[in-house]
């Protein structure tokens, strides 16, 4: 039986682990986390080791009734943890013995903190995705609100961050929707691939009793139990998808925040964000600084750290648990902590930004940016792209010499350029009308595109299929 201030399993040794030894291997202070989970993988096996007939029921139900009594008092801060208490699986099972005595003892028979360990915490993880899942359709859809909102709304799109060619609000939103509705495609994939069961794996060979993996899974709600138990115990490929999909959902978030940014500094005034989602300056009494935004674009960068940290830990590591793999968790929390944080705030950002048509209309008057029609204008009236490409390069050279635009040429020359009804071209709204292809940037296009991301967000994936 436990004995308090020595480790579970001391049996074999004449003494204590060195207290710098000990302080380097608990994990209780950031696993405690852990701890819902572990009572209900706890309270799965207990009923598993009663229907293999070694629990009598009136002793699965003592042991269901200490561990839930565990797990209370350690959400309510009561529980008395010992400070021999490794981790949040030592500290449960110490808790249960400590209420039962004997009967405690048994808990342990069959399982390994090994199977324990990748089980609870794929349990915990597919619940943290199903909330942050939540926030990320928020998001996409207030992105798909604005578009709807701007589907004709017409801007300057960029190539090299200079003026390119006309678009729309719409459409240039929509191309961040798209890219989360990929993650959230990923993420529900990924859930799917996670919702696995390894109880029942023991430390690595499964154990000698009748305990039935396949029940412990249906037990806790997982779609699937492990297939093989050394694969079960030694690798932590849904840790390291997760924080992968989570670095690439980090980049997507980081590049939309940095287009708001760029889009409200004082030159463009293209979008107002909430004052609610900015901070003031404590010297300069007339700054409104747009912190939120700001942030969301550096999280990226933690985000991306975290899966090279666990890719690092794994790398090269041989198959069956090594204790290396207790630093999957950190980089797991912190990773779920920062979404959290993040996705809610850059989707509140979102919703409450006022976009300003007026300036980006403005903008949009740039008569450079028609150039390219120009020249697919003199391609439809039969010249080689690449001619037309150099007289229309030419001509936009020889007006800036001469401090004049597009816009200044006469009738004469537009004649003279082989397209007398050219000026009609530098309007934004036929500019972006006349592309009018599916997934370019025309209204009618962006109102498709909205369409068919509802029935994506509608469509739920893998995520479903979890715990
Ligand atoms: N705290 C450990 C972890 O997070 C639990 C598994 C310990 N297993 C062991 N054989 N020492 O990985």
């Amino acid at each position: 039986m436990s004995e308090p201030g020595r480790p579970l399993w001391s049996g074999r040794f004449s003494k204590p682990p060195a207290r710098e030894a000990a302080a380097l291997g608990r994990s209780l202070d950031f696993d405690v986390r852990l701890a819902p989970q572990d009572v209900r993988v706890s309270i799965a096996h207990v009923l598993g080791l009663r229907d293999a007939g070694l629990l009598a029921p009136e002793e699965a139900e003592a042991l269901e009734r200490a561990l839930l009594a565990v797990g209370e008092e350690i959400a309510d801060g009561r529980f008395a943890f010992d400070p021999a208490d490794e981790d949040v699986h030592s500290a449960i099972e110490r808790g249960v013995t400590r209420r039962l005595g004997d009967l405690g003892a048994k808990l342990h028979a069959g399982r390994s903190r090994n199977d324990l360990v990748v089980t609870d915490l794929r349990l915990w993880l597919l619940e943290a995705w199903s909330g942050l899942e939540d926030e990320l359709v928020r998001l996409i859809r207030s992105l798909l609100a604005h578009a709807r909102e701007h589907a004709e709304t017409v801007m300057p799109g960029t190539t090299h961050g200079l003026a390119a060619q006309p678009v729309t609000l719409g459409h240039h939103l929509l191309a961040h929707a798209w890219a989360l509705v990929r993650d959230l495609d990923r993420f529900r994939g990924w859930a799917g691939r996670t919702s696995v069961s390894a109880l029942g794996a023991g430390a690595l060979a499964t154990s000698t009793l009748a305990l039935e993996p396949a029940a412990a899974a249906r037990r806790l709600g997982f779609e699937d139990r492990f297939a093989n138990s050394i694969d079960a115990v030694s690798d932590r490929d849904f840790a390291q998808e997760f924080l992968a999909d989570a670095a690439i959902l980090g980049t997507h978030l980081s590049r939309l925040a940095a287009d708001l940014l760029r889009w409200s500094d004082e030159a463009r005034g293209w979008v107002d964000l909430d004052e609610a989602y900015a901070t003031g300056s404590s010297m300069m009494p007339h700054k409104r600084n747009p912190d939120v935004a700001e942030l969301v674009r550096a999280k990226a960068g933690r985000l991306a750290g975290h899966v090279v940290a666990l890719s690092s830990t794994l790398h090269g590591l041989p198959l069956g648990y090594h204790r290396d793999l207790q630093e999957d968790k950190e980089p797991l929390f912190d990773c779920v902590d920062t979404l959290r944080a993040v996705l809610p705030a850059l989707a509140g950002c979102v919703e409450t930004a006022r976009f300003r048509p007026a300036p980006m209309r403005r903008a949009a008057g740039d008569p450079a940016l028609y150039a390219t029609d120009l020249a697919e204008a003199l391609v439809l009236a039969g010249l080689p792209f690449r001619e037309a490409h150099r007289r229309v390069g030419g001509l936009v050279a020889r007006l800036e010499t001469e401090g004049r635009s597009l816009a200044d040429l006469s009738r004469a020359e537009w004649e003279e350029l082989g397209l007398p009804e050219g000026a009609a071209l530098l309007d934004p709204d036929g500019a972006v009308r006349r592309r009018g292809v599916a997934g370019g940037p025309s209204p009618a296009s962006v109102l498709g595109q909205i369409e068919a991301l509802e029935r994506l967000l509608a469509t739920r994936g893998g995520g479903d299929r979890g715990p």
